[in-house]
């Protein structure tokens, strides 16, 4: 071994031993014939000490510089009281140096490892390799590891098999795009990335394998955020012989005991909310309840206000108009943050955010400061007081609009008000969302699964026929803080069920055979009935870590556009290779003149 220590695993239980340690120089300095060398590897930072009594190893010690890889062979001693550094693991000893070796030099790296938030995101991506030598992320990839470990000890223990499914398979309706892969022996045939194992699991439950995970690769291509990448990772669970409850309460169990094993968090039980009632209170399916605030519908109070921006939401039959009370809001937020999250409802469509401000409560006339109040008779004025329960001091803010608007400006207003505001009030919020509904509008006069086509209606077939809108789903999701980090259903394990939901999605006979012949099949079988959910990896780690996106707990991320900056991919294909996949690439339009100029 070409060391005895790490680095960052040295106390002052080695005191007065000889180590040997490899790793990279985090800084170098020069203190008056002194050199003081930060030694970094995976387990942090020691400081070591070169003097000139050893005269041959101090002058290559003065030439080290950032990330070199070094070999340093010394002795461990304490660190005088003075110079004890409270702020570094290691602060309370150093390394005396006595013999260093330079096993390779680096160039001057683009970006101090320090200063790293100094640069861009892309350039640290594009030097990903010593992007990762912080020892922040890191440990986030260590954290990660654990918790893969984890899992897989508890369903390893539970009996559930680890099986493997294809990636070059077919499409998944799991609602996103599909990555497609050209096939070079079936000319014009693609195949699509998985954008998750959904009927592969299904398929091995019909199989008996009765209970499966796999910590499963996915792929969509959809658009990007904080929390979404092209491919990302999911704990897929899957089990026959079960209920909603079973899969609830063993994937319960299974979260419950990584946040004690991994974080010794006592993570609080988890009450289970209705869409309908997650919707109606938060204006979402992944309400953050940490925060406080809630949506309080006011539309009854105001059919008969004068106030268009109010009465027209208050007489259509898919208009919504409610409130947000900010209580002390009123000495909290100026005239100017107001404006600014104006403008930030904006941004899910909302054309305004109507306020008041409650100075007395009990004068109608002059207690109320507010652009709308005038044009509110003190009828509704009192009725809106009253219903949200105002006191001195709040602040009371309103949406007005198609519901879908109203839902989504206050649900990200209550989250942005919790966190400007100070509102958090725990640290860890989980919740069971159950009772989805079966489908919605698709937009085109049609209707697309919240969850995936085989995800089993809570009601019949015929009257999952006859009311295709109204039915709900035996669909379940598991959010945290404001996060979806899993969902799962029970699933149609009947082939006629199965045939029905196709044909309520106008999925005709014929592409139900091309698309989903084989499940089809399986479902005349011998299926047994079903069930299971799937974790998101990425957004369970960063939780867990608390870093601000998913791209800060893989080692390896695209970027926003879906790219690697590393790699550069994706990237060009010679001619001679898509002729051997039977591919021509549509020529490139000649640029307009114009757009040259
Ligand atoms: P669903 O589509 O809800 O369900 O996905 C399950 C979980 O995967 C995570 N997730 C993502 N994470 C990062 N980037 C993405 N682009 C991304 N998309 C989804 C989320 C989500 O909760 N087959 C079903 C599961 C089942 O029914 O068992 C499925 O894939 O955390
Ligand atoms: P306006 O009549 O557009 O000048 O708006 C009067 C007040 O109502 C302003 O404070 C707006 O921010 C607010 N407002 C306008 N449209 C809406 C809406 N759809 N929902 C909530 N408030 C609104």
């Amino acid at each position: 071994m070409m060391r005895t220590n790490y680095c960052g695993a040295l106390s002052t239980d080695q005191i007065d031993q000889t180590i040997t340690l490899c790793g990279w120089v985090d800084r170098r300095r020069d203190h008056g014939g002194v050199i003081f060398i930060d030694l970094r590897d995976r387990e942090g930072i020691v400081q070591v000490v070169f003097d000139p009594d050893t005269e041959e190893h101090f002058e290559r010690a003065d030439t080290v510089r950032g990330e070199y890889v070094i070999q340093v062979t010394g002795r461990v001693r304490a660190r005088a009281a003075a110079t004890v550094n409270a702020d570094m693991a290691t602060g309370e000893i150093e390394v005396l140096g006595k013999e260093l070796v330079i096993l390779n030099k680096s160039e001057t790296p683009p970006f101090q490892l320090d200063t790293h938030t100094e640069v861009g995101e892309d350039v640290r991506l594009k030097y990903r390799f010593l992007d990762l030598r912080r020892n922040d992320i890191q440990d986030r990839l260590r954290l990660r590891s654990d918790i893969t470990s984890s899992i897989r000890r508890f369903l390893d223990g539970q009996g559930f098999l680890d099986i493997e499914t294809p990636i070059l398979t077919r499409e998944t309706p799991e609602g996103a795009r599909d990555y497609l892969v050209p096939s070079r022996t079936h000319e014009g045939k693609f195949f699509a990335l998985p954008q998750s194992p959904q009927l592969f699991k299904q398929l091995l439950m019909v199989s008996g394998m009765d209970r499966y995970y796999q910590i499963a690769r996915c792929f969509r291509d959809e658009d990007l955020r904080a929390d979404r990448q092209p491919e990302f990772t999911q704990i897929d669970i899957e089990a026959s012989f079960v209920d909603q409850d079973d899969i609830m309460s063993i994937t319960e169990e299974m979260v419950r005991g990584l946040f004690k094993e991994v974080l010794d968090v006592d993570l609080p039980e988890l009450p289970r909310m209705t869409y309908e009632e997650s919707v109606r209170r938060f204006g979402i399916d992944r309400p953050d309840l940490r925060i406080p605030l809630e949506l309080i519908d006011i539309k009854d109070l105001l059919t008969e206000v004068e106030f268009k921006v109010f009465s027209g939401p208050a007489n259509d039959p898919k208009g919504r108009i409610a409130a947000v009370k900010v209580p002390g809001g009123n000495d909290k937020l100026t005239r100017k943050q107001i404006d600014a999250y104006t403008k930030f409802v904006g941004i899910y469509g909302a054309k305004g955010l109507a306020y008041i401000k409650v100075n007395d409560k009990d004068d109608l006339e002059n207690g109320l400061q507010s652009p709308i109040v005038k044009f509110l008779p003190n009828e509704a004025r009192q009725g809106i007081l009253e219903r949200v329960g105002a006191e001195n001091g709040d602040l009371i803010f309103f949406g007005a609009d198609k519901t879908k608007i109203v839902n989504e400006s206050l649900a990200a207003l209550r989250v942005k008000l919790g966190e400007d505001l100070d509102l958090i009030e725990s640290e860890w919020a989980p919740v069971w969302v159950v009772d989805f509904p079966m489908f919605e509008e698709d937009g085109k006069g049609g209707l697309t699964p919240l969850h995936h086509p085989f995800t089993a209606p809570a009601c019949s077939a015929e009257e999952l026929k006859a009311a295709p809108e109204n039915a709900l789903s035996v669909a379940y999701d598991m959010v945290l803080n404001g996060t979806e980090l899993g969902g799962g259903s029970i699933r149609i394990h009947d082939g006629d069920m199965q045939q029905t939901v196709f044909e309520v999605l106008g999925i005709g006979e014929e592409e139900q055979r091309e698309k989903f012949g084989f499940l089809l099949d399986a479902l005349k079988f011998g299926a047994p009935p079903h069930g299971g959910l799937a974790f998101g990896l990425d957004r369970l780690v960063m939780l867990m870590t608390g870093a601000k996106s998913i791209r800060d707990v893989i080692a390896f991320p695209k970027t926003q556009s879906a790219g690697c900056m590393m790699t550069d991919a994706p990237g060009a294909v010679s001619t001679h290779h898509l002729n051997e996949l039977n591919i021509r690439l549509r020529k490139k339009e000649k640029k307009e003149p114009s757009e040259n100029t």
